[in-house]
């Protein structure tokens, strides 16, 4: 029994020695925290001597953002394994590991170019493309049949088939994101697009310049209408994605804005929408310069610098499990995130989850960026917090974006 027992404690001791723990920070919107858990023990799997402990963050990006800077700014060595947003990468740069000489080892050039590039600041490499996503209409296919709606293509279309359709259900028309943070800036800027306005070009401010002072102003007049004229509830102001998607999902609003991710819950068995969904390009604003617009988002791996050679070393063969074809199909089948690999999209198992994507996939695509700036945070903070205050009633949609001209300005001028 002795033997046994010393055998054991030998054994403890060795795998001690040999074994190492990593921490990762995740998301939890929809199944992405459980599909994750899944993906982690899989690896665990394939990596006995990796223990690797996951920490659910907010759902909000903006809160987010400021735990990372807290963790980051301190100098801990954890987290090792940092879920970054698109947005992100410019601004804490300094802080991760560099990983430019991982090009070949991450298979990079499997990768949508697009999403490389976004996590390369300054030519360095600083993250690995996680999933992509891209804003897109749900809307409901029963019920603009049982009304005789087409699927909505302006604004405009979608208004008046929100307004009637929900007046007629007893429901809501069109939720989104219109809380005070990161997600209004990227439902804002869709609006933006979409009526031909444009806040940053090439890092310069243009929200007043005469090219696209009065379609920004127009395009949040009309965010302010579909709250005023009762198309969309006005809690819309203290909605993040999964307020709108439970909203959706429950059966209570005829047309949602949302990420990807949304769908595989409103199909899921005991969803009562399932079936009863399409998906489709945001719509378009009035006039000649109206075009379909969706922001790009998105998710990247990259690995804090204060951690130990040993946690990188293991972090980085967690990120490369993590984004490798077979795990970002499996995300995509499980939580609805879209890949950053391109042949993802031909794998018959991501086709058969989600059939939409080959309709929409010039949406993806076409999505367009967030301004790149290390002071982005700052920047959509003076955006989201202006368009918020016109929402809650608090300020005039032509006072709100002269307002946003000039604190912009002062921001980065
Ligand atoms: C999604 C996007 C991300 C964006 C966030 C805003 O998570 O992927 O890029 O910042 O939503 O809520």
């Amino acid at each position: 029994m002795k033997k046994v027992l010393s055998l054991v404690f030998v054994l403890t001791l060795v795998l001690s020695v040999f074994s190492i723990t990593i921490t990762m920070t995740a998301g939890a919107v929809g199944t992405e925290l459980q599909t994750l858990i899944e993906q982690v023990n899989m690896f665990m799997e394939e990596n006995p001597d990796v223990t690797v402990q996951i920490l659910p963050m907010p759902n909000s990006a903006t809160d987010r953002h400021d735990l990372y800077v807290t963790y980051l700014a301190s100098g801990t060595p954890d987290p090792d394994v940092l879920q970054l947003d698109v947005i992100w990468p410019a601004e804490f740069a300094p802080f991760l590991v560099d990983l430019t000489d991982d090009y070949d080892y991450f298979e990079l050039d499997e990768f949508f170019p697009g999403t490389v590039d976004t996590n390369t600041y300054q030519g360095q490499l600083v993250a690995v493309p996680w999933f992509t996503d891209a804003g897109i209409l749900y809307y409901r296919k029963d019920l603009l049949e049982k009304y005789g709606y087409e699927v909505p293509e302006t604004w405009d279309d979608l208004f008046t088939a929100a307004k009637d359709i929900s007046e007629m259900e007893g429901i809501n028309g069109f939720v989104w994101q219109g809380a005070q943070y990161e997600g209004l800036t990227c439902n804002f800027m869709e609006f933006v697009h979409s009526f031909g306005g444009e806040i940053m070009e090439d890092g310069k401010v243009v929200v007043d310049d005469p090219k696209y002072y009065e379609k920004n102003i127009a395009a949040l007049t009309y965010m302010d209408k579909l709250i005023e004229e009762g198309v969309t509830p006005r809690g819309v102001t203290t909605y993040m994605e999964e307020e709108a998607r439970r909203i959706f999902q429950n059966g209570d609003a005829v047309f949602m804005r949302n990420w990807p991710y949304a769908w595989p819950l409103a199909n899921a068995e005991n969803s009562p929408i399932k079936g009863k969904v399409g998906i489709t390009v945001l719509p378009k604003g009035p006039g000649p310069d109206g075009r379909n617009s969706a922001t790009l988002g998105g998710w990247n791996l990259g690995i804090n610098a204060n951690s130990s050679p040993a946690e990188i070393e293991a972090s980085k063969r967690l990120i490369k499990f993590l984004t490798s074809h077979e795990q970002q199909v499996y995300k995509a089948v499980h939580a609805g995130q879209t890949p950053t690999r391109v042949e993802a999209y031909q794998d018959p198992r991501t086709i058969e989850a989600n059939d939409f994507y080959a309709d929409i996939l010039d949406v993806f695509l076409n999505a367009e960026p967030r301004p790149a700036s290390p002071i982005y945070s700052e920047i959509s903070y003076q955006i989201y917090s202006t368009v918020h205050q016109v929402l809650v009633g608090s300020l005039e949609p032509k006072r709100a974006i002269d307002n946003l001209a000039a604190n912009l300005k002062a921001l980065t001028e």
